[in-house]
């Protein structure tokens, strides 16, 4: 084995991948894609649609997959005699199907079943199990369009994974949400997809739903009490759950951070709102974490409009607001886990198992804030993880997305207990 490859150009090498291409304008980053995935190791071959060649060449793309690229189901006219069943063969050669761009005509056809190029039949024939990736790529009111909304819904009902277009400058010239992402991320995308299919997790399938950030206690129309916390934490759980397979929730306070791919967010300010969308899950998730900040006091009342200076001492009333860990931890069912974290600065280890007990957690992880190496904001933690059965792990100092790696590397040996 040559430990110099990276998990991730691991995932690729040696697997077979099929790019179908429809026709966006997008379409000219394939062939960067192509050659991309080719040299990570993966072997790749090309479903144009009709509309895609007009986009980008059928030559160009066979010279960067080194192979034929794949339009009609049926043989060339000049060459009859060519095997009929390609259309079947092609798809059970695939380990993964990634649809890039994909236009809402194709998405359409695949929604609906169609069969009518090679790239359609592929999406039927491609063994159960595989991954489908879709990067739908469009007119950004093309994109939000009922129709368009309902094909990706039962794309993804049908076990295909939806990458939303990112955000920014498109064809038309205006700005909004369809552009593909470039090919760096997308080659990372079918990376994560693959390497969940090859390490299956215990977490594959489970409902995970996860609080992040902090929420913000309104005083009057312009002001609030708040916290430092950035996100970063809650939302490397998130991603690092999506990709071993979890249906992950993350129910974000207002941060600044892109949500991780495979990942359904839910965006709120208060812990009121917090409490709301959180209690939407608390019957139906597998397991709750609460990552987040929330604010343990609320002004008792909002002020309306801006509050004036005129006063030179002014006082509130602050009240609790709602425990929401605390809350799923009480209620919880049997086969249902709560993690939570512990932010303490003093007797860290005590108040994080009283936290525990009072919340009936199945685990909890401390942590402490001095804003330079751990807790609020940095991009590294140090995380002490206290099981309920009194196991205690001491991890190092380590990046957000490694010490995420590790609170569910705690969470999968705990679910394979109960
Ligand atoms: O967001 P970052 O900048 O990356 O920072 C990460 C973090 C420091 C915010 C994170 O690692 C962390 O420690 N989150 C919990 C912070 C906290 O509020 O700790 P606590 O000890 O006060 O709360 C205990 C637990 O109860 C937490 O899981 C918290 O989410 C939950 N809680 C607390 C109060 C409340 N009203 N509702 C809750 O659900």
């Amino acid at each position: 084995m040559n430990n110099s490859l990276t998990p991730s150009r691991r995932a690729l090498k040696g697997k077979n991948i099929i790019i179908g291409i429809c026709g966006g304008i997008a379409a000219y980053k394939t062939p960067q894609l192509v050659r991309l995935l080719k040299k990570k190791g993966a072997d790749v071959r090309v479903a144009l649609t009709e509309s895609g060649s007009r986009f980008v060449s059928e030559l160009s793309l066979a010279t960067v997959s080194q192979a034929q690229v794949y339009r009609s189901i049926f043989p060339p006219a000049e060459n009859p005699g060519t095997d009929f069943t390609t259309h079947i063969t092609l798809g059970e050669w695939a380990d993964a199907l990634v649809i890039a761009p994909a236009t809402a005509n194709t998405l359409a056809r695949l929604a609906a079943g169609f069969c009518d190029d090679m790239l359609a039949t592929c999406f039927i024939t491609l063994r159960p199990g595989k991954p489908v990736l879709i990067f739908p790529a469009m007119d950004g009111q093309m994109y939000l369009s009922p129709s368009v909304q309902r094909n990706l819904a039962t794309l993804k009902a049908l076990g295909a994974i939806i990458i939303e277009p990112e955000s920014g400058e498109l064809a038309s010239g205006q700005c909004g949400t369809g552009r593909m992402p470039e090919p760096e991320a997308i080659a990372a995308h079918i990376e994560s997809a693959l390497l969940s299919m090859d390490c299956p997790s215990v977490l594959r399938g489970r409902s995970i739903v996860i609080t992040a950030g902090p929420t913000r206690e309104k005083i009057d129309d312009v002001r609030f009490i708040s916290n430092y916390s950035s996100g970063k934490m809650g939302f490397a759980i998130a991603g690092a759950a999506a990709e071993r397979g979890a249906n992950v929730t993350l129910i974000a306070g207002p941060v600044n951070l892109d949500t991780p791919h495979g990942v359904e967010r839910i965006n709120v300010e208060s812990a009121a709102q917090m409490r709301e969308a959180a209690g939407n899950f608390f019957r139906s998730c597998d397991i709750f974490i609460g990552a987040a900040a929330v604010a343990d006091y609320r002004p008792a009342a909002v002020i309306p409009g801006k509050l004036k200076k005129n006063d030179p001492e002014i006082q509130f009333t602050l009240v609790k607001n709602p425990d929401i860990l605390s809350d799923f931890g009480l209620q919880k069912q049997t086969g249902q886990l709560a993690v939570g974290f512990a932010l303490e600065q003093d007797n860290g280890p005590a108040n994080a198992r009283k936290k525990l007990e009072e919340k009936n957690l199945d685990l909890v992880a401390l942590n402490f804030s001095d804003r330079k190496t751990s807790g609020f904001e940095v991009d590294t933690n140090m995380l002490t993880l206290i099981e309920r059965g009194g196991i205690t792990t001491e991890l190092p100092l380590l990046s957000k997305e490694e010490a995420a790696r590790k609170l569910l590397d705690t969470i999968e040996n705990i679910c394979r207990q109960t």
